[in-house]
């Protein structure tokens, strides 16, 4: 068998491809998610190593987990089978990271004072976090509520915050117990995204980027109106691997069934103006501009009060029309001290280039990213050309998150 990795369902190479995870589950329902979890890591290319308290094998045996994630679980410290007989150190030293998904209160509080009483919580005591080799703990809390909002828990969360650990969550909605409110787990595939997001360069820690996708609508009547075939994917995408990188995001929507990128601030709009006014006071605040939205580039001058009725005569509504703003063109023009650094995208259907190299001179922008607009509508996938002063990089085609990153990263490189 070959060990080269194997492309996900979009043809993209695994994401977690190389990565060596301890998958720490202590007791809670919230094991019976950590199940689905583990598959989602081996599915993402990762080597997984679970490690279970004995209140974790409560909810759920080590005969699953060690199913999924293909290798026997580790459960005790006076285990006899490593060489040296200490697991602790050996898993600790070789992890890329110990995600422990549930954390329940008590393993927080056991984290929270150094407790070494069991292996799951000695192997996160004897990690390395020396500069050279740390190894990141990433802890995914599930409980009760009132155990999560307790000031106990809150102290001892705190505290492993302080000592180095990384929250994934909780999330908010309902419980197992029946109540609602914070302190579930994230959901597996949500655990997974938080995962690859860890491990992607920090290039634009510290930035504030803003992000518009989608089409707009430009209404007609109350129920009809001019849109067009935007699916904001690739905007939502860029919203997100900036987010993996580190900065804050700020994404202005027009209409799209997408579900917001987690981190990211959303704002809804409709119409290109809704766009432009959500946009321009924004701006000045970010660092980056990344303009995807298709706007329209025309709106009627009225819209209709009524819906607008066939009255059987044959005649058509004649529809006058204005010019929307341009927005990318209206941060651009900013003063130099508000201006973010923007990036233009330009889908076209014929002379792709010869338009972005026009459209990046005309909107006075350093960066326009080109692409062929059929070809890209609601696409999983893209090919992306860069056009900038100094002249053109091509993207090759791929899904548009691992576009999205790269553009990104190029983004980063020219800040
Ligand atoms: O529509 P056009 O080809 O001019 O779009 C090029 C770039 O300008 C895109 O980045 C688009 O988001 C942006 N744009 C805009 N406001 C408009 C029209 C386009 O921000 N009214």
């Amino acid at each position: 068998m070959s060990d080269a990795p194997i492309p996900d369902d979009r043809g993209a190479a695994p994401e977690l491809a190389g990565r060596h995870l301890v998958l720490g589950l202590s007791g809670g329902i919230a094991c019976y998610k950590a199940a689905d979890f583990a598959r989602e890591l081996v599915k993402s290319g990762a080597t997984v190593q679970v490690v279970m308290t004995e209140a974790a094998l409560q909810f759920v045996t080590p005969v699953t987990m060690q199913a999924l994630s293909g290798r026997p679980v580790h459960t005790s410290q006076w285990d006899a089978r490593p060489a040296a007989n200490m697991a602790h150190i050996d898993l600790s030293r070789e992890a890329d990271a110990i995600v422990v998904a549930p954390a329940s209160a008590d393993f927080i509080a056991q984290l929270a004072q150094g407790r070494a009483g069991e292996l799951l919580s000695l192997l996160c005591l004897a990690r390395p976090r020396g500069e050279g080799r740390a190894v990141p703990l990433l802890l995914a809390p599930a409980m009760n509520r009132e155990m999560w909002s307790h000031p106990a828990t809150q102290r001892n969360v705190a505290q492993a915050v302080a000592d180095g650990a990384l929250l994934l969550g909780p999330g908010h909605g309902a419980q197992a117990c029946g109540e609602t409110g914070d302190g579930r787990m994230l959901e597996a595939a949500e655990l997974r995204d938080a995962v690859v997001a860890f491990f992607q360069p920090k290039v634009l820690a510290g930035r504030r980027v803003l992000v518009t996708a989608g089409p707009t609508f430009e209404a007609l009547d109350p129920v009809r109106g001019i849109t067009n075939r935007s699916s904001g994917k690739m905007g939502f995408a860029i919203a997100r691997a900036a987010a993996e990188a580190g900065a804050a995001v700020t994404l202005v929507a027009g209409p799209v069934h997408l579900p917001t990128p987690a981190g990211v601030r959303r704002i809804d709009v409709g119409s290109a103006l809704q766009m432009h006014d959500a946009v321009l006071p924004l701006a000045p605040a970010h660092d980056v501009f990344v303009a995807t939205a298709a706007v329209a580039d025309w709106r009627p001058i009225a819209m209709a009060e009524e819906k607008i009725k066939k009255d059987g005569s044959g005649r058509v509504p004649a529809f006058e029309m204005t010019e929307n703003p341009d927005i990318l063109a209206a941060v651009a023009r900013l003063p130099q001290a508000q201006r973010p650094y923007c990036v233009g995208f330009a889908a076209e259907s014929h002379d792709v280039l010869r338009h972005a190299r026009e459209k990046r001179i005309r909107k006075a922008v350093p960066l326009i990213v080109a692409n062929h607009g059929p070809a890209t509508f609601g696409r999983d996938d893209n090919t992306l050309v860069l056009v900038d002063a100094r002249g053109e990089l091509e993207l090759p085609r791929a899904d548009k998150l691992s576009l999205a990153r790269a553009l990104v990263a190029q983004i980063a490189q020219r800040l």
